[in-house]
């Protein structure tokens, strides 16, 4: 049987799992596509680093380049993470027309066009499934098996984390504080947290999921991205009274074909037309979002990932898995390791392009002109006419709302007021809110989170 050989970069919690899993799965994978990957060497960053899975000394080394320049490896793998060093190590093993296969979302979101057009001047390829979702394969689905659709929206749970912290504080009632805290000790969050709980993680996967989708390659920088910091039990607890659960969803919308004012007759954007606009904009952001239970996503709990995907022609999808770890990601790599041997058994070695530039005149459309439904919980003193001024303020931007509860049991100096609103722009929404904070009735910063209703 053919045999293509490997020359891992990174033998760490990835690395060691892609080692194992090559050692468990490599036979049963080779009989599948009739060509074995053989391990030829490791490049690590210490010896005796901690790792789940032993790889054997005589593989292993301190020196990367060795690794990338042996002559006898046809494929490299860069499991090491970050967008400095790891990006150098890609570019020497592109140039020297090796495919290689990443896990890292952080490079591919700042540095993926410069990566691609590497790979294609130097006649090779780059494979990404683990950069996105672990061991979802979200990646091969978007470019080969929804190649025949539009994708009109893709809604995703894409950060384990953040899933795990808010379903314990959904199961608990719990604060966010108290749950970080805790997901850090037991190792289900890292110190420091940010990347994670600030969404830009989300934002990497997300930015990967819309580029190609929509293709054209989306600046990072223009992705509306909020994290899960602000979000509070307080509002867990009344969202899940109006019959709502909070995720931290990456949404991907297509608006081409959907005005971006409201119809107030009926409180929601109406279809201008079915004619499809190449020049689309698209809705790029991260956010927490209030998720109808009765909707799948709402089910998706602790650090399970989901994405869930609407294509013109095939309708509505849904990808369920482990989004991290050691064997998940594994198992995304072997994918790609299983293509990128394909590929040179077959001699074309950009069968697949990473990513193919399509539909170019593509835009991310600015926050404040994407519409959505709004929770808003305001903190207010309890006194007659305070509904009214705020009412007056919403009315006067055209903002409808959907109801409003005043929760009992909260008397006190200020009391909360949950308001429902109807679709309306960002921006509108935003405006009103800075007027309603200025009003004297009003206490503290009012809350504003978006509810998705998958329309
Ligand atoms: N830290 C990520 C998560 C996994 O919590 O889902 C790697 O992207």
């Amino acid at each position: 049987m053919q045999q293509v050989n490997l020359g891992m970069i990174g033998g760490g919690t990835v690395g060691s799992g892609v080692f194992h899993a090559l050692q468990l799965n490599g036979g049963l994978m080779a009989s599948r596509i009739g060509v074995k990957v053989a391990v030829r060497k490791v490049a690590v960053k210490a010896f005796n680093e901690p790792r789940p899975y032993q790889i054997p000394r005589s593989l292993m080394t301190l020196d990367w380049q060795s690794v990338v320049n042996d002559p006898q490896v046809d494929i490299v793998t860069e499991l090491v993470g970050g967008t400095g060093i790891a990006r150098t190590m890609v570019l020497a093993a592109l140039k020297l027309g090796k495919p290689v296969v990443t896990a890292n979302k952080a490079l591919l979101s700042a540095h993926g066009e410069e990566l691609f057009a590497a790979a294609k001047k130097y006649g090779t390829n780059l494979y990404y499934e683990a950069s996105v979702c672990g061991g979802i394969p979200i990646i091969k689905s978007l470019r080969e098996g929804f190649v025949g659709n539009r994708i009109e929206a893709l809604y995703g749970i894409v950060n384990g984390t953040c899933n795990y912290i808010l379903t314990r504080m959904k199961l608990e009632g719990a604060d966010f504080d108290a749950v970080l805290t805790d997901a850090q000790k037991q190792g289900y969050a890292e110190t420091p947290p940010d990347l994670d709980i600030d969404g830009h993680d989300a934002a990497h996967k997300i930015g990967i999921l819309a580029s190609l989708a929509h293709g054209f390659w989306v600046n990072p920088k223009k992705i509306h991205v909020e994290g899960i910091r602000h979000v509070s039990a307080l509002d867990i607890k009344f969202a899940g009274e109006l019959g709502y659960t909070i995720k931290l969803l990456g949404i991907i919308k297509r608006i081409d074909d959907l005005r971006l004012t409201i119809d107030a007759t009926k409180n929601k954007p109406a279809r201008k037309s079915n004619i499809v606009n190449r020049k689309c904009k698209v809705q790029v952001s991260v956010y927490p979002t209030l998720v109808p239970n009765a909707h799948v996503l709402a089910s998706v709990n602790h650090v399970f990932n989901a994405v869930f995907v609407r294509g013109d022609i095939v309708g509505d999808t849904l990808f369920y898995g482990r989004g991290a770890g050691k064997d998940a990601t594994a198992s995304a790599v072997l994918s790609d390791l299983a293509d990128a041997a394909l590929d040179l058994k077959s001699g074309c070695k950009q069968r697949v392009p990473p990513f193919v530039p399509h539909e170019c005149a593509g835009a991310v459309m600015p926050i404040e002109d994407a519409v959505s439904q709004y929770f808003l919980r305001l903190n207010v003193v309890d006194r007659p006419g305070t509904l009214a001024k705020i009412a007056a303020i919403f009315g006067a931007a055209k903002i409808g709302i959907s109801s409003v509860i005043q929760p009992e049991g909260h008397e006190g100096k200020s009391v909360p007021l949950i308001f429902m609103m109807h679709y309306a722009t960002n921006g509108a929404v935003n405006g009103a809110l800075k007027k309603i904070s200025r009003l004297p009735v009003i206490k503290g910063k009012p809350v504003m989170i978006r509810v998705e209703n998958f329309e």
